[in-house]
């Protein structure tokens, strides 16, 4: 015997006098004038059942209902009373007259109400996750999650690529975090490393003659948490052989917009290309979101003569740029707002603001307003007003100093300001931005790959006496200012492979032991290849709309990169230990 039969949500005017069965949960109870409404919720939506006072018995039963219970009810379909109907609900012109009621299992009171805007803090929604997930929201999120992986499934099946699964327990992955390791017991002393990414045994499968994979790999970072990363995610990950770039930028091109129109409706449009200099230019940004029509203007060669020093200085200086945003309308910005902004491109080490309003750019100095005006003379103003094409009404901010700092913060200051101004003008901008350089020095001057060491660069030449001025041939796909994908063409060549690893400060030996493998599989006819990884989850949080990544996965970890659900991390036994001769050296906290 089946518990229903027939799914809350699907029951309509059809029904009408039929006798039915359904199961679900209280959703909501509420008590009129001695009748008991349920809102009965299941997976496919909600049904209003209703249990009357002439059957004491079943009736007796309902009383003792409260929201979240799980029951099954069995009953009359029938047409609500004139003035009952409920046009917002699927099934709102009918009810379940019940003739019986069984309760399948109780709930405790909840901690916290379900409904769409919960007030519940994230803490108790993790800690209470099989309760959260519950909410429309969740559901329809994880529904969505499931919907594209089927639609990206179709979109490759029917490209010919292969789903292979790559091992968990592994070597390190170079993706530039740290790793999470895993102790082996049968080789005391040695570690598993969980993959960062599955890249070098997607590279090997190139070499084993696949010539087309994907796989939705789950992928490991101890990294600095944000909104839009988790410690455990999900890649899209893919590779192909015998392909260049414009191969796969098309590929994902059209599986993006396929997957976009058939999961949600929407026509993504063109992808437009950017270079990674035009982007840092104009935006400041490699991920920038071009939602948004506000654009940088380079304007340090103005300030070369000038005697305002807080411009001359970085005009003069080959690591630094004066950046101008013009912002239509932001003449109507508070002071407020203003030194609000000054403290907000603080946080990246900004010195400070810089901003003239324009007020009638017709009458020209006296026209503008500006705590630097009195610093600038007259003909560089005149210039600036005509390089930046100023209009009445106009705020301009300028960012000058080090070419990062400039970028960081007022890159983040051209989103901050497009959104409290509402300047967003579509709802979707996808793009890609090529032309990576191959390196950057970071914060302790050490030479790192942009994207990973894997990464071919577009030409050799210069590329021991000038690492950081050669160009990759690496992609990456940008929506709505999130980094959604990357990828890249491959190093075939292991000699090539072992001078850019060089270079990094991996010497030959050491390169054999970290990934001996894949420089075998480079050296036994490994085909040119190509490929690239989605962050699924961040497409998922993207589609949805959702304030952060954690909205688009069932189970995930908290900033401090911790289950509040399962409270792992947790404690191994001494047995444990034991057997893979560990010892725990904790110093006690004061
Ligand atoms: P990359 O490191 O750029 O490339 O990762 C690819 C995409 O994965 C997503 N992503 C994350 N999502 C959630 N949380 C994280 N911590 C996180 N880190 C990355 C991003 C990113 O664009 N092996 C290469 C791909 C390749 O070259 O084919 C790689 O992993 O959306
Ligand atoms: P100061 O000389 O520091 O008082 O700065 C004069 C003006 O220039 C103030 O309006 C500051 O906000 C602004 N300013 C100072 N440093 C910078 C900077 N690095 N970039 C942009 N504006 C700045």
């Amino acid at each position: 015997m089946s518990f229903r039969s027939v799914s809350c949500g699907s029951v309509s005017q059809d029904h009408i006098d039929q006798e039915i069965e359904v199961a679900g949960w209280i959703h909501r109870r509420r008590d009129h004038g001695g009748v008991i409404f349920f809102d009965l919720r299941d997976s496919s939506g909600l049904l209003q059942v209703v249990y009357n006072p002439e059957d004491r018995e079943v009736f007796s039963i309902a009383e003792g209902c409260r929201n979240e219970f799980v029951i099954k009810a069995k009953g009359i379909v029938c047409k609500r009373p004139e003035g009952t109907v409920n046009p917002d609900l699927p099934t709102g012109m009918v009810e379940l007259n019940a003739s019986n009621l069984e309760i399948l299992n109780p709930s405790k009171p909840l901690p916290f109400s379900l409904d769409e805007h919960t007030s519940a803090g994230e803490e108790t929604r993790l800690k209470y996750r099989f309760l959260d997930l519950r909410r429309e929201e969740m559901q329809r999120n994880l529904r969505l999650r499931s919907k594209v992986s089927q639609e990206i499934r179709k979109y490759l099946e029917k490209n010919d690529f292969l789903e292979i699964e790559t091992p968990i327990l592994t070597k390190a992955t170079p993706e530039g975090a740290r790793d999470y390791i895993v102790p082996s017991r049968t080789y005391p002393g040695s570690f598993f490393a969980l993959p960062q990414s599955p890249q070098l045994f997607k590279q090997t499968l190139m070499a084993s003659g696949f010539e087309k994979y994907y796989q939705f790999a789950k992928c490991f970072r101890d990294e600095d948490l944000r909104a839009d990363r988790q410690p455990e995610f999900t890649q899209l990950d893919l590779e192909c052989s015998f392909v260049n770039s414009e191969d796969i930028m098309k590929l994902i091109t059209e599986m993006i917009r396929k997957v976009f129109k058939n999961s949600i409706d929407v026509d993504l449009g063109e992808f437009p290309v950017l270079t990674y200099k035009e982007a840092m230019d104009k935006y400041g940004s490699d991920k920038p979101d071009l939602r948004n029509p506000l654009q940088f203007l380079e304007v340090k060669e103005l300030f070369i003569n000038s005697d305002f020093k807080v411009f001359s200085d970085p005009a003069n200086s080959d690591d630094s740029r004066i950046a101008a945003l013009r912002v239509p309308s932001g003449e109507k910005l508070t002071r407020k707002q203003i030194d609000d902004y000054t403290d907000f491109v603080g946080q990246f080490g900004a010195k400070g603001l810089a901003y003239i309003k324009v007020i009638d750019v017709s009458i020209g100095k006296e026209g503008l307003q500006s705590p630097i005006l009195k610093f600038i003379d007259d003909k560089i103003l005149k210039e600036l007003v005509v390089k930046l094409d100023c209009q009445n009404g106009d705020i301009v901010f300028f960012g000058a100093g080090k070419i990062n700092v400039v970028n960081e913060s007022l890159s983040s200051l051209r989103d901050l300001v497009a959104s409290d101004l509402d300047l967003l003008d579509k709802d979707w901008a996808p793009c890609w931005i090529v032309d990576f350089p191959m390196f950057e020095y970071n914060k302790s001057g050490e030479l790192t790959p942009l994207h990973h060491p894997f990464t071919s660069p577009t030409s050799l030449d210069d590329i021991e006496k000038n690492p950081t001025e050669t160009l990759s041939d690496a992609y990456d796909v940008v929506l709505n200012g999130t980094e959604l994908g990357g990828g890249s063409v491959r190093i075939h060549d292991s000699e090539i492979l072992y001078k850019v690893l060089s270079l990094l400060g991996i010497d030959k030996n050491e390169s054999q032991e970290k990934f001996g493998f894949l420089l075998s599989a480079l050296e036994h006819g490994c085909p040119p290849h190509a490929g690239l990884a989605i962050g699924f989850d961040r497409m998922i949080m993207l589609m949805t709309n959702a304030d952060s990544i954690r909205d688009s996965i069932a189970f995930p970890k908290t900033q401090s990169a911790s289950c509040l659900l399962t409270e792992a991390p947790g404690s191994a036994s001494v047995e444990q230990l034991d057997e893979l001769n560990i010892s725990i050296d904790i110093e006690e906290e004061m």
